[in-house]
């Protein structure tokens, strides 16, 4: 069976959560696409060229230590403006999206770019404010000093960035269901995607 569950939304939304989450509700395989772009990111920080980084990708580089940091998110939020790093990261996206079984990508273009075709859309949103106090509450040891502020601060110049760029901006899929978490608990927000999909599921 191919079944794919897009979640697209700005930075600390609750993408992640919510994706995996259905991906072991319904027994899907989950793909966390903003992982690719950290990674891309950690091997360009060590000074290597912006494509061959994301052509070299293994999926032991996916496993490795402070890719959630707050510095390598900005790296990542630039590396993923260039058109031949999102091309590079495009098949593999793709060939997930439609393995056999079900598949569920949280990221920023899943329901625009990597899978237009997906039975089920969410952009999932957040106040800043929600969102800034969510990221602080779970900082890495390598950003424990940060202060809410700092973080929404973070958070802000991430979304503008993805949101302003040329190449998959972040956007919400006409046919996305929005799902604001602004005022629900994990719990909540989880019960509605699963009944999102649900609705789509196959008989
Ligand atoms: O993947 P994304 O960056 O969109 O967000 P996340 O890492 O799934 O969620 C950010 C934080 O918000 C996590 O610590 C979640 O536990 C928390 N959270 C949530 O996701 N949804 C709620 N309704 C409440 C809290
Ligand atoms: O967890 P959080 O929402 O903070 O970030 P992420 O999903 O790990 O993504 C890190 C960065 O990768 C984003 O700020 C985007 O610039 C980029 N990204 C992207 O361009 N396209 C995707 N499908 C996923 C992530």
């Amino acid at each position: 069976m191919k079944f794919t569950v897009a979640i697209d939304g700005p930075a600390a939304a609750g993408k992640g959560t919510i994706a995996r989450a259905l991906a072991a509700q319904f027994g899907f395989g989950h793909l966390d696409t903003g992982l690719l772009y950290r990674a891309t990111a950690r091997r360009v920080m060590e000074g290597e060229e912006a494509l061959s980084a994301a052509l070299a990708l293994q999926s032991a580089d996916l496993r490795r230590d402070d890719l959630r940091s707050a510095e390598v998110g900005q790296v990542a939020s630039r590396v993923a403006a260039m058109p031949k790093v999102r091309t590079a990261l495009l098949d593999f996206q793709k060939n997930f999206a439609r393995r056999d079984g079900g598949a569920v990508l949280d990221g920023r273009d899943i329901g625009t770019v990597i899978c237009p075709d997906a039975e089920v859309k969410l952009f999932v949103t957040a106040t800043d404010g929600v969102r800034a106090a969510r990221r602080h509450a779970e900082l890495s040891r390598k950003d424990a000093a940060l202060t809410v502020a700092e973080v929404l601060a973070d958070l802000r110049a991430r979304d503008r960035r993805d949101a302003g760029r040329d190449t998959a901006p972040m956007s919400a899929s006409a046919e996305a269901l929005l799902l604001d978490t602004s005022e629900l608990t994990i719990d909540e927000a989880i019960e509605m995607a699963g009944a999102a999909v649900i609705a789509k599921l196959p008989i």
